[in-house]
This record gives C-alpha cells, sequence and structure tokens, in this order.
C-alpha cells in the first residue's frame, strides 16, 4: 500500500524536536517558526510533557467514556481556570473539525434551526458541516454542499445585523483571529456587535480558537481582546502539544442530554495527561505572557522591514503579506535559511511558533528572512 497523495510534501523528514527547533535525518537543525500547524504550543519534547505522558501511558493509555475519567474533570477545572470560564463545561474530542462539528450540533439542539452564518475565508476543518462553513468550494464536496451556510464579510456589520433579522439563524461561527484565510484579525467592535445580535436573536455565537486559542494571540483567546463571551467555544491543535485533541467549552445556558454528543477515544486518559501537562507549563513559564510580549517585539521588527505590504496579527499568529507570491521565499527560508514557516494562499507567510519562542530567537528569525529576502 502507499500513501493516499493528499499533500504537497516538502522532502524533509524531521525526526526530532527541543523547544522551538527541530532536525530532519540529516542532522539539520531548523528554526520552528511554524509549530507543525499551530500545533506545538509549550515546545517540543519538552520534559515535563514527555514525563507526564511516559507515567500515564506506562499506566493507563486508555479506557472508555462508560465509567469516571477524574483527568477529564481536572481538564475542566485547570482549562476554565487557566481561561477564566470557569461557569461553562468541557466536551472532549479529538480534532478541530470535530468541535466545530459538535458545537454547530449543539447549537442547533439548542434554537431547533439549521442555517449557520460564516465568514468569507473562514476555515473551520474538512468534515461535514465544518466544511460547508469554510468558505473553499474547492474542498466542499457535493455531499457537504447542503445549503446551511450564508457567507458574510468579516467585519461587515450591517450585513450581520440584516442576515440575523431573519430570525432563523442557528449560529453565527467566527474564528478569533483567521488562520489559514492569511491571519484576519476581526475588530473587536464587530465581535461586540455579533454578541449583541445574537444574544437579540436567540442565535448561538460560536467561537473557533482552535488556531488562535490557548494562549497564542498573547491572551488565552483571541476574543477576548474584545471583551465578549460566546456562548460556544471551540479549541484543538496546541491543547495537547501534538497529542490529538478537541474540546467543545459550553456557557451555562446548554443542558446535557445523555446520548446526544459522545465518542470513543475523545478525553482518552493519555490526551488529558498531555492536556493537563500543557496547562502545567503554560502556567509555570508564563507562556500566555510570553506569546504577547515575545509577539509585540516580532510584529514591531516586521513591520520596519522593507519589501513588506502588510504585517498582520496579535501574539505569536502573525501573518506577513508581501506584494507578490511568496512560495519562493518560503522555499528559501526553509532549504537555505533552515527555518520553517507557514503559508496563507500565494502571498501570506504564516508564523505560528510554539509559544515558547524567545526574544532572541524572535530576532534570529528576522535575521534570517532578511537574508532570504534579498
Ligand atoms: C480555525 C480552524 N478551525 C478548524 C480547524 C480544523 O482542525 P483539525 O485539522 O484539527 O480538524 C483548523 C485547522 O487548521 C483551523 O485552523
Amino acid at each position: 500500500m502507499t500513501l493516499f497523495d493528499v499533500y504537497p510534501l516538502f522532502d524533509i523528514n524531521i525526526v526530532k524536536g527541543k523547544g522551538c527547533h527541530v532536525w530532519d535525518d540529516h542532522g539539520t537543525e531548523y528554526l520552528d517558526l511554524y509549530g507543525g500547524h499551530a500545533v506545538i504550543s509549550i515546545g517540543h519534547a519538552h520534559p515535563h510533557y514527555v514525563e507526564a505522558l511516559s507515567r500515564q501511558a506506562a499506566t493507563l493509555g486508555f479506557y472508555s467514556n462508560s465509567v469516571v475519567n477524574t483527568l477529564q474533570q481536572q481538564l475542566a477545572e485547570r482549562m476554565g481556570h487557566a481561561c477564566e470560564y470557569e461557569d461553562y463545561s468541557l466536551f472532549l474530542i479529538n480534532s478541530g473539525a470535530e468541535a466545530n462539528e459538535n458545537a454547530l450540533k449543539l447549537a442547533s439542539f439548542y434554537n431547533g434551526r439549521t442555517r449557520v452564518v460564516a465568514f468569507s475565508k473562514a476555515f473551520h476543518g474538512r468534515t461535514s458541516l465544518a466544511v460547508e462553513a469554510t468558505h473553499n468550494p474547492k474542498i466542499i464536496a457535493p455531499i457537504n454542499a447542503n445549503k446551511h451556510v450564508t457567507f458574510l464579510e468579516l467585519n461587515d456589520t450591517e450585513a450581520a445585523r440584516a442576515e440575523l433579522a431573519k430570525g432563523d439563524v442557528c449560529a453565527v461561527i467566527i474564528e478569533g483571529i483567521q488562520g489559514v484565510g492569511g491571519i484576519r484579525v476581526p475588530d473587536a467592535a464587530f465581535l461586540r456587535a455579533l454578541r449583541t445580535m445574537c444574544d437579540e436573536t436567540d442565535t448561538v455565537l460560536i467561537l473557533d480558537e482552535i488556531q488562535s486559542g490557548y494562549g497564542r494571540s498573547g491572551r488565552f483567546f483571541a476574543h477576548q481582546h474584545a471583551g465578549i463571551r460566546p456562548d460556544l467555544i471551540t479549541v484543538a491543535k496546541g491543547i495537547a502539544n501534538g497529542f490529538p485533541m478537541g474540546g467543545v467549552l459550553i456557557s451555562p445556558k446548554f443542558k446535557p442530554v445523555h446520548g446526544q454528543l459522545g465518542t470513543t477515544f475523545g478525553g482518552n486518559h493519555l490526551g488529558c495527561a498531555a492536556a493537563l501537562a500543557v496547562l502545567d507549563v503554560m502556567e509555570t513559564e508564563h507562556l500566555v505572557d510570553n506569546a504577547a510580549r515575545v509577539g509585540a517585539r516580532l510584529l514591531e521588527e516586521l513591520r520596519a522591514l522593507p519589501g513588506i505590504k502588510e504585517v498582520r496579527g496579535e501574539g505569536l499568529m502573525i501573518g506577513i503579506e508581501f506584494a507578490e507570491p511568496a512560495q519562493e521565499l518560503r522555499r528559501r527560508l526553509i532549504f537555505e535559511q533552515h527555518v520553517f514557516t507557514g503559508a496563507s494562499g500565494t502571498n501570506v507567510i504564516r508564523l505560528l511558533p510554539p509559544l515558547c519562542l524567545t526574544t532572541d530567537e524572535a530576532d534570529e528569525f528576522v535575521s534570517r528572512l532578511r537574508k532570504a529576502m534579498v
């Protein structure tokens, strides 16, 4: 059997990681400004994480969701405290798409409606409703095109008002900061207006914080910069530093019904041990503050560079937009400067490093970017 060829791959075999660095099988070291697509939150192979996962694997890797799992309870408590949503409850699954599927399902159970408002350039995942709410017709198969979703321009308050006034919208789903769409930050005023309109029309407000959450923006959640509280918040990526896990944070207005939601693997013992270790490290190493501080410096330095059209973002979620295609620059960064970055469309380079990035590493990146740009 061979692999189903769905990804255009760089011919590099990464075999080892430490902090914000990875190594290939020839021993070449790379600076990781990509974090394996925003997944590595506390850094590669953090000793506390390694120890916690190894201990859990040696004790109990998995048991079913039909029995009490105190690790899940601890995780809900610790996460609620860390993100200041202590009154919310937590449903655990295995990926970002699954988190959004369950959030949309909960919303529809709640108000009985079926229409969804999403935004231009949104990415919410590749399954069923998550992909339908993703603004990319190329990845929506005919079986997913079920006309549930209306796309509006980001930050167009009047368009959102007109759509929600129809009174039949189940949920508005919006990223805390658009990631795949090229690092686009929704206006705080727009988020606040959405919150009010959703309240007025009994529409569920879902904040997809899968890429922008878990400290990346310099607050635990990007929407917290705008001071709003959504009804549902979805998380994944950085939650367990690479162990597949997703979650939905659920406001007290939703009442659980046995059997409505469920999963075999979600919230398994190994995943919870990984997620608890992530919270330990985020706390002891003050990684949310670090993302704010190092991110602010990086944004400032990048904005001072010539030859760049625009630099967007918050904390350690940064998009560098060029006037021309940036694929060749990204290749040079990898193969000549040994730096991993992400891409978005043709012209944007995305930075999604581990949240433990130091100022020295940030400066080193800027220096290598300069060299790659000449
Ligand atoms: C904002 C956002 N939502 C959802 C997803 C889907 O997550 P997953 O790939 O874990 O299903 C992603 C993945 O990139 C994302 O960036």
